[in-house]
């Protein structure tokens, strides 16, 4: 041990590897009732008994949180940080929400102090949501990333992000030349990408705002950056899916748009994925493409119901999202919670186990992010959230009565929210405290 080292006592969760078959995930299961987690230069080099670990602490500081839980970093693996402003708009679904709300408001990411503000009110929201990565849409303005990358390299916050690629059907403030929107996005990869924890993903906005000749700039810059991630929309709407095969008649649906471009594979994220036809469940387990389940968003808008239980059959990646905002919340324990109704109205049982796997380790894997993070294996970065299992008098109650570690996790997706993140620590350092909080208002 190294004086510099920091040793925590605590509750630990999380999932020592990936499956692919959600009857392998108990047996990736790690719940430890008593035992220490040590950090080391903001990666994880321990994780053992209290028993096993006493005698090797010899008079080392302890940080003690016994009560706690401690769980992986959540993982949001879709969200766009300039809706923030505008969750809760009411009354439309996809298309004339995204034309009624969404381009107004990201019209404003135009001013760089706007982007700035904001992007500094939306990483709190992470970070106290229990969030330490994300997937992340900008709008279509490069000052919109510049600002959040700034603020999320302050914070050593391993984070995903892109300007946003768009070239009609759209206002005329938030469209772009094809030639200008490589441009621009060019300059940012070159700028951040594989900067520190920083990651870019090329964001075409969905294929009705795309036309063939932008989508093929994004395959040449995908050629040029073969290891940047790509983000976009898929099958989230039946009537935007008509749309699509209206715009691009000489496609064979949906996700060929994309997939013609060569904009499939293992760094490839598609959110929603809600209408899928056979071949296009096909094309994405061939692909090694991931999907983000946002069943907060899918709901809101009235967008559909993702079949998890499909995923798993034809073994497609899938991560959370919470898509703020048409997702309704920051907080993955609320989005869990949204995620079993969601498999309750298909009767598919969502369990704890599958919810957290999604959470941490399947997210970071949806991501191409598991060798770096999800975990508490030796060598991972080291984020993590501290639970406060039971913070009301009902949670207290019902927490209390709850047999095993399964229940209570469970519990807490059902009645959890931001009060149960006690803590957030983000490449071992806390990032935000709910007390030093409280104290501060
Ligand atoms: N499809 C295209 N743009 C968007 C967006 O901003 N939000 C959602 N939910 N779907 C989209
Ligand atoms: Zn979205």
């Amino acid at each position: 041990l190294s004086a510099t080292d920091t040793a925590i006592r605590a509750s630990f969760f999380d999932f020592t590897g990936v499956v692919d078959r959600p009857d392998d995930l108990a047996g990736q299961a790690r719940y430890l009732e008593d035992a220490v987690l040590l950090l080391r230069d903001g990666c994880v080099v321990g994780l053992d008994s209290w028993e096993n670990s006493e005698a090797m602490l010899a008079g080392h500081p302890v940080i003690d949180l016994r009560g706690r839980l401690i769980v992986p970093g959540f993982v949001d693996t879709h969200i766009h940080y300039p809706q923030t402003e505008m969750i809760g708009a009411f009354g439309e679904q996809l298309l004339e929400w995204l034309n009624h709300y969404t381009f107004p408001v990201e019209a404003q990411y135009h001013c760089p102090d706007h982007a700035a503000r904001m992007s500094a009110f939306f990483l709190h929201q992470l970070l106290s949501n229990g969030t330490t990565s994300a997937l992340v849409f900008g709008t279509v303005h490069p000052q919109s990333v510049e600002a959040l990358f700034s603020a999320a390299e302050a914070l050593n916050m391993r984070l995903i992000a892109g300007k946003v690629m768009m070239d009609r059907n759209a206002p005329d403030n938030l469209i772009e030349t094809p030639e200008q929107s490589y441009q621009q996005t060019r300059a940012l990869i070159e700028r951040w990408h594989q900067r520190g924890r920083l990651s870019y993903a090329l964001t075409p906005r969905f294929a009705p705002t795309s036309s063939p000749q932008l989508l093929e700039k994004v395959q040449q810059l995908r050629q040029e950056f073969p290891d940047t991630w790509l983000h976009t929309h898929l099958s989230e709407n039946p009537q935007e899916v008509a749309w699509v095969k209206e715009l691009f008649p000489e496609r064979e649906g949906y996700l060929d748009v994309y997939h013609h471009h060569q904009l499939t594979g293992r760094r490839s994220v598609f959110a929603h994925c809600l209408h899928l036809e056979e071949n296009e469940w096909q094309c994405l387990h061939d692909t090694d493409s991931s999907i983000a389940f946002c069943p907060t968003s899918n709901l809101f808008l009235g967008s559909g119901l993702f079949n998890l239980k499909r995923s798993w059959q034809q073994g497609v990646k899938v991560g959370i999202g919470t898509d703020v905002g048409a997702g309704t919340t920051f907080n993955m324990l609320q989005t869990l919670g949204e995620a079993y109704k969601v498999g309750q109205l298909q009767h598919y049982r969502l369990s704890a186990a599958e919810a957290f796997y999604h959470a941490t380790l399947g997210g970071a894997r949806a991501l191409d992010l598991d060798h770096v993070i999800g975990n508490f294996n030796i060598g991972k970065e080291a984020d993590f959230v501290v639970l406060d299992p039971a913070v009301s008098a009902l949670q207290q109650l019902r927490i209390g009565n709850s047999k095993d570690i399964w229940e209570k996790l469970f519990v807490l997706m059902t009645l959890g929210d931001d009060r149960n993140i006690a803590q957030t620590w983000v490449a071992g350092r806390p990032v935000w405290q709910r007390d030093a909080q409280e104290q501060a208002a």
